[in-house]
């Protein structure tokens, strides 16, 4: 397969690409920092220098054309605020997901988050506030398109050593903690799975073989 993956050189991207590289597919990694090239090569995948609160339609366009799938797995971070929650987390999924449809490439996953789009209580801090309604309308953009999509939402991301085992289901799973590495397992997995389509999924660390966890779905 030919893959990009946005926000290529963020954590779970990283350990993504050294998978879908390792098993023969090729990645093209859109980052935004010229000096992140090296990184990228170093995990197997090509380089595109993009970054999505700056370019056009048609350049993304550009950037997926010919991929058979792409992944949003980028985000503001934890250091940014309000104004960065609303054009990473939610416009440059929008802005990755136009350019999937005008370059026909239909499979699209994208990493959000759990909590997206409910309401946050009263007294939350502003900019997980923001950061909740970015990913809740980047989610809900994504479903209201033709493309064959999954929502993956992982709990608190952790650098944990992978397990290979998940807790993996189409609805709520409450809070806990995924590791970054079977994160990026789930999302390899996805790819070679397209009957899993079109559904909200949440991800925890669990008892379940990653690939059994996605077979389940289909
Ligand atoms: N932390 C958690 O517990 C948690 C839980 C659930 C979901 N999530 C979500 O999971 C996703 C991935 O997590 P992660 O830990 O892999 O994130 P990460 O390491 O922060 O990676 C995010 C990547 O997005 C990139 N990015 C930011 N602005 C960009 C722009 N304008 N154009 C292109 N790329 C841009 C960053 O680039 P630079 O490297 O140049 O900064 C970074 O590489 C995020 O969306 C996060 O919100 C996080």
């Amino acid at each position: 397969m030919d893959i990009v993956i946005a926000g290529g050189h963020g954590q779970i991207a990283l350990r993504l690409a050294r998978l879908l590289s390792a098993r023969g597919d090729v990645v093209r990694s859109l980052v935004r920092n010229p000096d992140h090239a090296a990184d990228i090569r170093d995990v197997g995948a090509g380089p595109v220098v993009c970054d999505l609160e700056r370019a056009t339609p048609e350049e993304v366009t550009g950037h997926v054309s010919g991929a058979d799938a792409v992944v949003f797995a980028a985000g503001a971070g934890p250091g940014s605020g309000v104004a960065r929650k609303d054009t990473v987390d939610r416009g440059a999924s929008v802005l990755l997901a136009d350019a999937a449809e005008r370059a026909g490439v239909r499979r699209f996953l994208q990493i959000s988050a759990m909590g997206a789009g409910r309401p946050p209580r009263p007294g939350t801090d502003e900019v997980w506030a923001a950061y909740v309604r970015a990913k809740g309308e980047a989610e809900d953009d994504l479903r209201a398109r033709d493309l064959d999509w999954v929502i993956l939402r992982p709990g608190r991301l952790t650098d944990d050593p992978g397990t290979g085992r998940v807790r993996l289901a189409a609805g709520e799973l409450g809070r806990g903690d995924i590791t970054r590495d079977d994160t990026a397992a789930v999302l390899a997995e996805l790819l070679s799975n397209p009957r899993v389509n079109r559904t909200t999924l949440e991800l925890l660390n669990g008892d379940t073989p990653v690939g059994d966890a996605v077979a389940a779905l289909a």
